[in-house]
């Protein structure tokens, strides 16, 4: 008997494992659908130095962006846009974010488009860039943050 007993143990614990996976992730997800972990503190300190290290300089310290952000300089190119509500960050699904920090806005646009906004892949890990958008997300407002989430979920079902 005990033989059998053991090897049932194992079996009926990953079973349980598996039904409380499913029971845990499932609403999780289907309340945020993006992966930008910015409910998360250790994460959000982590994104928020990479942000003050490599995207300040830029965007400004406070996500206010460039003055006249809007309107091109005399060389044709958009000034950096701000990362809080005032801009258009939050349109933007978590991938397209991922996308445009990893390899910048020249490759996303294509057709020649020329951007100052460059790629982050050489500098940043995937994990690093996840961060740093996880610390902008964290700053905008209950609001802002539902409509992003449902952006998320839109983007996941095309
Ligand atoms: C050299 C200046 C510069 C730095 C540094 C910089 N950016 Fe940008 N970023 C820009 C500009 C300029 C744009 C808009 C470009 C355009 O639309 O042509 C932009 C656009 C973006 C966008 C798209 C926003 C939108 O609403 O479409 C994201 C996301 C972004 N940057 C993230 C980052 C992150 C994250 C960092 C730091 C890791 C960073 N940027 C560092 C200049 C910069």
């Amino acid at each position: 008997m005990l033989p059998r007993t053991q090897a049932k143990g194992p079996m009926m614990r990953r079973l349980i494992l598996a039904t409380l996976m499913t029971a845990t992730t499932a609403p999780a997800m289907a309340q945020d659908a993006g992966f930008l972990p910015w409910r998360d503190p250790a994460t959000v300190a982590q994104g928020q130095g990479i942000y003050t290290d490599h995207c300040a300089v830029c965007h400004g310290d406070r996500l206010q962006g460039q003055p006249d952000w809007q309107t091109r300089d005399a060389d044709g190119y958009l000034p950096a846009p701000p990362h809080d509500p005032s801009g258009h960050t939050w349109h933007h699904p978590d991938q397209q974010l991922f996308d445009i920090t990893k390899h910048g806005i020249e490759a996303i646009v294509g057709n020649g488009y020329r951007s100052r906004m460059m790629g982050y892949e050489d500098i940043l890990t995937d994990a690093e860039i996840t961060a740093v958008l996880a610390y902008i997300k964290s700053t905008w407002p209950a609001r802002v943050i539902a409509v992003h989430d449902r952006i998320n979920r839109d983007a996941a079902q095309d």
